[in-house]
């Protein structure tokens, strides 16, 4: 008999410790460039600056004609300074949602990052994002509060139901990290559109947004990463209990992203109709629904958390490609 099983485990062996350098070589490079190439709101961003101060009425605000509710009869027939602070009401209320998310995230990093043995190469990695997301929540709030508008981020029972997310990690860390970037896609796939869509945007939020999207690229990518490295290693029935939890958080994470502020509505008085053409039965709210998940869904294909069955599910949720 020849030696095969154990010349096969040796194999494995060898490209799991193949595999296993190259992971640890991005997370030291992922850690590297976070020291060289960070921002910190209070000295990077000009807040003072004439150029720079928010104008509840600035046109700049206003929704474009491609967006989903900016192109509306009813929003289009507003007078342009109620169009404008529609607008900035969209965008502080995503800050603030990004910036309740990312506390989160962070309070989850540190629960992951408080049990790592030491020597872990993860351990400065997450420390070096967990003071990125600081930063990040200062740069939202300081936005916030300068547009002057009583926004709130996530709704109050949801809010209350969040507060479980940063424990994930003490039950399953690949649980967490795709909790974390059922959270991260769609805003990183908002901002990345907002900076392509060729329109003058106000310097203070193309400014966040381009500090926020260099840094959100290392973050997504060690998340990645880690979910590579590790869910392909988990016994099967954890892997289809993952696969099962993953498209339920994902569909209604990108929900939180991207539904309309209750605020906001009531605030205008935007007609149920309006809001039911526009982000309920509109194909294009659901396409975008969709489409914020796709990397994280190729992702999970990529990884073994797709199958008949949990496709089902991902198809249920919305967010089947
Ligand atoms: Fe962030
Ligand atoms: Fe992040």
């Amino acid at each position: 008999m020849t030696s095969a099983p154990s010349t096969t485990a040796a194999r494995e062996h060898d490209e799991q410790v193949a595999n296993a350098g190259a992971y640890e070589a991005v997370i030291e490079r992922l850690s590297k460039a976070s020291v060289d190439k960070h921002w910190e709101p209070y000295r990077d961003i000009p807040w003072d600056d004439p150029e720079f101060l928010v104008d509840q009425a600035d046109p700049r605000w206003e929704l474009p004609e491609f967006d989903k509710l900016g192109g509306h009869p009813w929003y289009r027939s507003r007078p342009p300074e109620v169009r404008a602070m529609i607008g900035l009401w969209r965008v502080a209320t995503a800050m603030k949602i990004g910036l309740q998310f990312e506390n989160l995230l962070k309070r989850g990093l540190l629960n992951y990052a408080y049990r790592l043995p030491n020597g872990s190469p993860e351990f400065r990695y997450v420390y070096h994002e967990t003071i990125e997301e600081g930063h990040h929540g200062m740069m939202f709030q300081e936005f916030v509060n300068r547009t002057r508008l009583p926004v709130r981020g996530m709704p109050g029972p949801l809010s209350v139901l969040a507060q479980v997310a940063p424990w994930i990690p003490l039950i399953s860390t690949e649980l967490f990290f795709v909790f974390v970037l059922g959270g991260e896609d769609p805003i990183d796939h908002v901002q990345r559109k907002l900076l392509k869509d060729g329109r003058t945007h106000h310097p203070l939020e193309e400014t966040i947004i381009r500090i926020h999207v260099a840094e959100e690229a290392r973050h997504i990518s060690f998340a990645r990463h880690y979910l590579r490295n590790r869910v392909p290693r988990l016994p099967r029935h954890r892997r289809l209990l993952l696969g099962v939890i993953s498209p339920i958080i994902l569909g209604v994470m990108a929900r939180i992203m991207l539904a309309p502020p209750g605020p906001m509505i009531r605030r205008f008085r935007i007609p149920a109709h309006v809001v039911a053409e526009v982000y309920l039965r509109n194909p294009a709210a659901k396409a975008e629904i969709r489409d914020s998940v796709g990397r994280t869904r190729e992702l999970c294909g990529e990884i073994g958390l797709i199958n008949p069955l949990t496709r089902r599910i991902w198809k249920a949720m919305g967010i089947w490609g």
